[in-house]
């Protein structure tokens, strides 16, 4: 009978930097969901890659004085760059992409010709803010205090040619897709998407640059190059053949297509995207997941914050396995997650090392000391074991259902379980006095063969979060063959009766939390920026300072603002029994959400301004400093939760 097929994707990188734990968080998952439908009997094709071409590759490579290619050609395939990345972390990728490559390139071309040819994409003329020094187009809205949000120089009003997609055109069948049922996931994105993109009205899109050369050249019109995200997207199709003789695959996987993507890409995969493949009469993906990221002290992973965590030194530290582990067990996926080192210790302590570990390296030891590692025939069964023996036959269907929703914490969830059902079960059943007795060998036998087929089905369902680990423990425990497989993750009774067990090294070692983190410290990339301090400015008079009104207001909702990537508005409560509105273009340093609740400081007083056609009432006051490579580093005012709204700061 042929295989049922699955076809799953991760983003494809900007090999722009080298990549961190957040990357890594969602190719591991992606790797983990591939693994899984492997392991359930799917045709797999799981594909990642890299997203070569734009302007700012271009300027980087400008800046280490090499070609953008040398430039691209380092981070992806140079020693501890991407494809070592996904090596070492064991990624089971079936194709990976470069856009660089020439049947990519081809196929991107003759994509862009067909929507051409079909009246979707026209000639039109880009009106934006430029940056000459930068040579950079900006919209308004992605200015900062209306000046380059690279250099922080002033810009100017200007117009280049360019090609334009007719999104506008597909806003309502786009629309009506993601009201359709569960092409867009976690549901709450649906909203999102809707509410912020949508119903504001979905304008075209440009799709053509003039200002740089780093891109995929519009064939017959010499001097334009694709817009990068056209590029990158159709990177799903072209991997598969479409439009391109290099691989023959497509018909066989696209109906299939799952594209796991971190949330702020969503919009891209859930409106640009089904745009432009109806625009080349493509079937539409099965799904879009749009998965949480991962946040440090609430706030996002940046170079220039020097909180970027690298994955190469924690897989060196705690082992690959654990690490994976860690990512998906933590951090609901569809959520953004707080990443620590002394989470990450805890977790590997807790499950890994004690329930996890501990299970595997005492039921084996006693197989071992009570039966010189060979259980015998004789099984003395018991009411009690009736428990374990359920959750034996059972958890796999509760894990495979979660599984399929991509919900790999709750799967998780349930096979630890289990797990801790069956420590639970050595304590109840105390082998150890069971053993004193020669009469109760057959009930002692039946105990350590229960624990063995406990081991077994949770270690066929941990396989694809950890499975250099699981094969180990599936040779300690004496599994092998079809033992392993899915077919028997929820049968009782699977291990040979006289299976035999060899314990061997220790799976998972217990973390020294304090020695470990002090480790971690000395390798942190944290740099000490040292702040150019400014000069003091002229003094005021203290009856011009009190004109200030600054007060103490509490974040009662915080939220993006559409379409723009740096604003957040705050409904505020400033102690005067009316909500108060203010935006601020603090979007790049936190998540909204993790702001709801804060007691916070402003500036009531300025005059009310509107930006992005919202009202905004005051400024919210912030330490900023100026990091030596011209970047700023922001930190919100957050005051005691104890101080009152409406206090007045003097
Ligand atoms: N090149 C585009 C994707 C094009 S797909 C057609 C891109 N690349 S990226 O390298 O910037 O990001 C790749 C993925 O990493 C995105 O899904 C992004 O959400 C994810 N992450 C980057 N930082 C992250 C965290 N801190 N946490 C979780 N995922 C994060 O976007």
């Amino acid at each position: 009978m042929e295989k049922k097929r699955f076809y799953i994707t991760t983003p494809i990188y900007y090999p722009s930097d080298k990549l961190h734990i957040g990357h890594t968080y969602c190719t591991v998952a992606t790797d983990t969901i591939a693994r899984y439908k492997r392991l359930c009997g799917y045709d797999v094709m799981f594909l990642t890659g890299t997203d070569e071409h734009g302007q700012k590759i271009e300027e980087k490579a400008r800046e280490a004085g090499i070609t953008p290619q040398e430039y691209v050609d380092r981070i992806v395939t140079g020693k501890g760059g991407v494809l070592d990345l996904w090596k070492l972390m064991n990624i089971s990728n079936d194709r990976f992409i470069r856009t660089t490559d020439d049947y990519h390139v081809a196929g991107i071309q003759r994509i862009f010709r067909k929507m051409y040819e079909k009246g979707d994409i026209y000639k039109g003329t880009y009106k934006g803010k430029y940056c000459t020094p930068c040579e950079s187009f900006w919209t308004e809205s992605q200015l900062v205090d209306g000046k380059c949000p690279d250099c922080g120089r002033e810009v100017r009003d200007a117009e280049e040619e360019a090609y334009f997609f007719r999104l506008s055109k597909y806003a309502k069948p786009v629309q009506e897709l993601l009201e359709s049922g569960t092409f867009l996931e976690p549901a709450s994105r649906v909203n999102e998407m809707i509410n912020n993109f949508i119903k504001p009205g979905l304008e075209d899109l440009c799709v053509s640059r003039t200002s740089f050369k780093w891109g995929i050249p519009v064939d017959f019109d010499p001097g334009h190059v694709v817009y990068v995200w056209v590029d990158a997207l159709f990177n799903y199709a072209t991997a598969l053949g479409y439009m391109n003789d290099r691989y023959d695959d497509f018909d066989k996987y696209w109906p299939v297509v799952h594209h796991i993507v971190g949330k702020e890409i969503v919009r891209f995969h859930s409106i640009i995207w089904p745009a432009m493949l109806m625009s080349v009469d493509l079937p539409m993906p099965q799904k879009v997941y749009g998965h949480g990221w991962l946040i440090i002290d609430g706030g996002k992973m940046s170079k220039s914050k020097g909180n970027v965590v690298d994955p190469y030194v924690l897989a060196d530290k705690f082992g690959v396995d654990a690490l994976r582990f860690f990512l998906l067990r933590t951090f609901p996926f569809g959520t953004d997650g707080n990443f620590s080192n002394e989470l990450l210790i805890s977790t590997i302590n807790t499950d890994l090392a004690n329930d996890l570990g501990n299970l595997v390296s005492r039921t084996t030891a006693m197989v071992e000391k009570y039966f010189g590692g060979k259980l015998i025939p004789e099984r003395e069964a018991a009411e009690a074991d009736g428990e374990l023996l359920g959750l034996i036959r059972s958890t796999k269907e509760r894990y495979a259902k979660q599984m399929d929703a991509f919900q790999l914490h709750v799967a998780l969830e349930e096979v630890f379980k289990l797990i801790q059902r069956a420590n639970k079960y050595i304590d109840e059943n105390a082998p150890w006095v069971l053993a004193k007795d020669e009469s109760k060998k057959p009930r002692l036998a039946t105990v350590l063969y229960n624990l063995l087929e406990a081991l077994r089905v949770s270690l066929i369902m941990l396989s694809p979060f950890m499975p250099d680990s699981c094969a180990r423990a599936f040779a300690q425990i004496g599994a092998e063959g079809e033992s392993t497989g899915w077919d028997k993750a929820g049968e009782y009774g699977v291990l040979p009766a006289e299976v035999a067990v060899h314990k061997g090294e220790t799976l998972f070692p217990r973390v020294d939390a304090a020695k470990m983190l002090a480790e971690l410290e000395s390798h942190s990339a944290k740099k000490e920026a040292v702040p150019a301090f400014k000069p003091v400015l002229p003094d005021v008079s203290i009856d011009e300072f009190a004109k200030c009104d600054m007060r103490v207001c509490k974040v009662l909702a915080c939220e993006a603002v559409p379409k723009s990537d740096k604003l957040l508005k705050f409904t505020l409560d400033d102690g005067s029994g009316k909500p108060r509105q203010i935006l601020s273009g603090i979007h790049s340093f936190y998540e909204p959400e993790t702001l709801v609740g804060k007691t916070v400081a402003a500036i009531l007083n300025l005059p009310a301004r509107k930006m992005m056609g919202q009202l905004s009432e005051g400024m919210l006051l912030s330490a900023v400093r100026e990091l030596p490579d011209g970047k700023e580093e922001l930190h919100l005012m957050i005051l005691d939760d104890a101080v009152p709204a409406g206090a007045q700061l003097c």
